[in-house]
């Protein structure tokens, strides 16, 4: 995104690296190849997830890889990917790509977003702000995540000059919902991203089987308490906790790494913080607060009055749904089935995508997450009708593999790809990519 305070000539350099980024990729891995190195990072998907297996924890290969119940909305993702084709056309001529596109009259060199993934501490303490470096470098805004590890204000200042969007949990406290939202607004946000498919978390066997919740250990709660509305409701519960129950937890040596954990992940030093009520409280607070399972439209019709960022719903599926969003004043919808980590067994994002451009016509702006793992992947999206992507896993799994650089080949390899393959379409440039034919959906 090239923000207020960017200048056109940082936003033309990125453009221009992401339009011959398929080409330059190829040339220093193909030249490095002349002297023996090959890629410490997996260029194809399935080695990339292999290789990150292998690098992370049971928590958090659990919790990143991990869906909801038997993984079928996963399946479906990636099955409605395959079983969507390009129509490559020949003898086209054109010799040069243009991957920029505009979103609420913003310009960004990319169609590729960063997902927000939350709880990034179980792959390293500086995650999010390690991803924000490899996003700027690569030109590719990150969407930060409600659920980070590090301060918004700081993932963003990583994250200039390829701008962020921040994604916001509508909370129980309607407070800490205007707290955030003015953050993001100060933060300089391109836009507020509100995921309204996580009122709940899904049913997931992989977390649950290890008894495992990143942010009863403290992982992914930073938003929070660096939020003073926030820590204002964990003063009060401290306050009342004489009637207050926390729970039955056992004394046992994994109680005290939990603990340990909590602590290493609040605000301040660890030793202060292990003698402290208030790391726990935190944790405790957020339990109570995080996602409002009440959310409805009249809520979200609020929002027009209460930002001026454009709005973007994120977690759509049904058609109907989508016509609501845009009116009670949506600028843009991310269809999205949250990865497959909320609903076992829905309609994969891409089929959804085809029947709500269907619906609602060329005009909306509709960007599509869930199942995206390759350069190609992202032109079927958008040839389909998605003015843009947010990739997710993928990213995640390059950080586990080799931290910010891994983060970093893994969107370059990305976006190598998808201009490789506007090159064999003959698409210059993505309103052309939305031109070219796909077979095999219904
Ligand atoms: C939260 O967004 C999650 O998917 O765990």
């Amino acid at each position: 995104m090239v923000s207020r305070s960017d200048t056109q000539s940082t936003f033309l350099s990125l453009a221009s690296a992401v339009a011959g980024a398929g080409r330059a990729r190829q040339d220093r891995i193909y030249r490095a190849g002349v002297s023996g190195l090959r890629p410490s990072v997996p260029t194809d998907a399935a080695g990339l997830e292999g290789a990150a297996r292998r690098h992370m924890s049971r928590k958090a290969w659990a919790y990143v890889a991990g869906g909801a119940g038997e993984g079928r909305t996963m399946d479906a993702n990636r099955e409605s990917f395959y079983r969507h084709r390009l129509v490559p056309r020949m003898a086209h001529g054109v010799k040069e790509r243009d991957l920029t596109v505009s979103l609420f009259g913003e310009d960004y060199a990319s169609p590729v977003l960063l997902a927000p993934i939350g709880a990034s501490a179980l792959v390293d303490k500086d995650a999010d702000l390690l991803t924000a470096r490899a996003a700027a470098a690569t030109g590719v805004s990150m969407v930060i995540s409600n659920q980070g590890c590090s301060p918004l204000e700081d993932t963003a200042a990583a994250a200039a000059p390829a701008g962020h969007w921040f994604q916001l949990y509508w909370s129980t406290d309607e407070e800490l919902v205007d707290s955030l939202i003015r953050r993001a607004e100060a933060s300089g946000a391109g836009a507020l991203v509100v995921t309204l498919d996580t009122t709940v978390l899904g049913w997931r066997p992989q977390d649950l089987t290890l008894g495992s919740l990143p942010f009863s250990r403290g992982q992914g709660i930073a938003q929070y308490t660096s939020d003073s509305r926030y820590m204002d409701m964990v003063r009060t519960k401290i306050r009342g906790a004489g009637s207050d129950s926390s729970g039955d937890v056992r004394i046992t040596p994994a109680a005290a790494a939990s603990l340990l954990s909590i602590a290493r992940h609040h605000p301040g030093r660890t030793l202060r913080n292990l003698l402290s009520p208030e790391p726990r409280a935190a944790v405790e607070t957020f339990l109570g607060t995080y996602s409002n399972p009440g959310l409805d439209w009249d809520m979200l019709a609020t929002l027009k009055d209460r930002t001026s960022l454009p709005v973007v719903f994120k977690g759509i599926l049904d058609p109907e749904d989508a016509e609501r969003a845009f009116a009670v004043g949506a600028d843009a919808v991310v269809v999205s089935n949250h990865g497959g980590r909320q609903v076992d067994g829905s309609v994969s994002s891409l089929d959804a995508l085809i029947e709500i451009r269907r619906h609602l016509g060329d005009e909306p702006t509709l960007l599509l997450d869930s199942g995206i793992r390759t350069g190609r992947d992202v032109a079927v999206a958008l040839a389909l009708g998605a003015d843009a992507v947010l990739l997710g896993r993928p990213w995640m799994y390059g950080l586990a593999v080799a931290g910010r650089r891994g983060a970093e080949e893994v969107i370059q390899n990305v976006l190598a790809e998808l201009e490789l393959t506007m090159a064999l379409c003959g698409a210059k440039n993505v309103a052309g990519l939305r031109g070219t034919r796909v077979v095999g959906h219904a």
